[in-house]
């Protein structure tokens, strides 16, 4: 199992958590994602890996709560365990010098997007970085952004804090002031990264999106996470989760991430409702796995993927 290190409130139902999760974290690159499950008969959810430290053995994921799972999850603090996760899954992003490279994130999007952004400061970048949230209290890392760009900007939906607007406000400011932009990285939810790409499409600005498709086993085996680029499908696991925004179709990619939105609506209200007797369950659970973990582990001789921590065992 991986231990929560450390958990900590970041934003108005965004969560922080580093876990350990050593074989990730010395692999791990910017862009990449992991896929964990909370207990047994527990959905798989994707979440893109905001740093690791190979030294300490540890990966750092944010998660805004916006459903049962993610809910549950951000209920967990240091010290409770995560089932299991595999990772890092997906594609690195393209890290090279373009020029100007703006970032252009959404709320929980910035978390996923920083990596990148560090990355492509390093790679000699102009990096500008626009930062959007409904509200002052879902603004997120600033000072992580400021340290990862060379120009940030924080809008707001009401005006609470930053500029008041979209992204898009600011993006298009910036093309209004002849500001030469040579790359666009945009994270977000799809109406904003579709917004994106109707801006810079037409004037031939290389804009690649994060594609936040529904995804099981992030393998490519399952088709999930099919999404539609022109004519071609690719899989947003192991295709992506990156692509070339003028390629993608956003309506296809709306439409099957609202196909379980009943049931994802009913599994939440039963979770609101059952919230404590929920969070007692997983952690009664995750004891019992523990203790029958370590038996395992006494009982296999050194060497057997049994005597390895479970993620190295998984992966053996
Ligand atoms: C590659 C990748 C990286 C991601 N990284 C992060 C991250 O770092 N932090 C984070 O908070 N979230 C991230 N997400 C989104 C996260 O996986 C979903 O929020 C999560 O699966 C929702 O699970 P749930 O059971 O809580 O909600 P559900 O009940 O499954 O869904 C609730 C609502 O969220 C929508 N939804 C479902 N799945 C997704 C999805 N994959 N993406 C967007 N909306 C979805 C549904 O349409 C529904 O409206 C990522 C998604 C992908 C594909
Ligand atoms: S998640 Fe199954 S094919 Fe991508």
């Amino acid at each position: 199992m991986y231990k929560i290190v450390e958990a900590r409130t970041v934003g108005l139902n965004i969560k922080q958590f580093t876990i350990q999760a050593p074989r990730i974290a010395r692999k791990q690159r910017p862009g990449q994602f992991l896929i964990l499950r909370l207990h047994e008969k527990g959905e798989r959810i994707p979440l893109t890996i905001k740093s690791s430290d190979p030294q300490a053995g540890t990966v750092t994921i944010v998660v805004q709560a916006i459903g049962k799972t993610t809910s549950l999850l951000n209920c967990l603090e240091a010290g409770d365990s995560i089932l299991d996760i595999v990772g890092p899954l997906g594609h690195p992003s393209e890290v090279k010098f373009y020029g100007t490279a703006v970032i252009v994130a959404g709320s929980v999007g910035t978390a996923m997007a920083l990596p990148t952004a560090y990355a492509l400061k390093q790679a000699g970048n102009r990096v500008v970085f626009i930062e959007g949230a409904r509200s002052k209290e879902m603004v997120v890392f600033e000072d992580e952004v400021r340290a990862a760009s060379e120009e940030a900007y924080i809008m707001t939906d009401d005006g609470s804090y930053g500029e008041r607007g979209l992204v898009t406000k600011k993006l298009n400011d910036l093309l209004a002031a002849q500001r030469p932009i040579d790359f666009v990285l945009a994270v977000g939810p799809v109406p904003m990264m579709r917004a994106i790409a109707r801006i810079t499409g037409p004037l031939a600005i290389k804009t690649m999106v994060s594609l936040n498709s529904i995804m099981v086993d992030g393998t490519g085996m399952c088709g999930g996470c099919r999404v539609l680029l022109g004519n071609a499908s690719k899989f947003a696991c192991v295709d992506g989760p990156e692509f070339d925004a003028a390629q993608v179709n956003f309506e296809v990619l709306m439409q099957r991430n609202s196909m379980y939105r009943d049931k994802e609506c009913q599994s939440l209200k039963h979770f609101q409702d059952h919230s404590t007797e929920e969070l007692a369950e997983l952690r009664a659970e995750l004891a019992g796995k523990q203790i029958e973990e370590s038996r395992f582990a006494v009982e296999q001789p050194t060497g057997h993927p049994g005597s390895l921590p479970r993620e190295d065992a998984l992966n053996a």
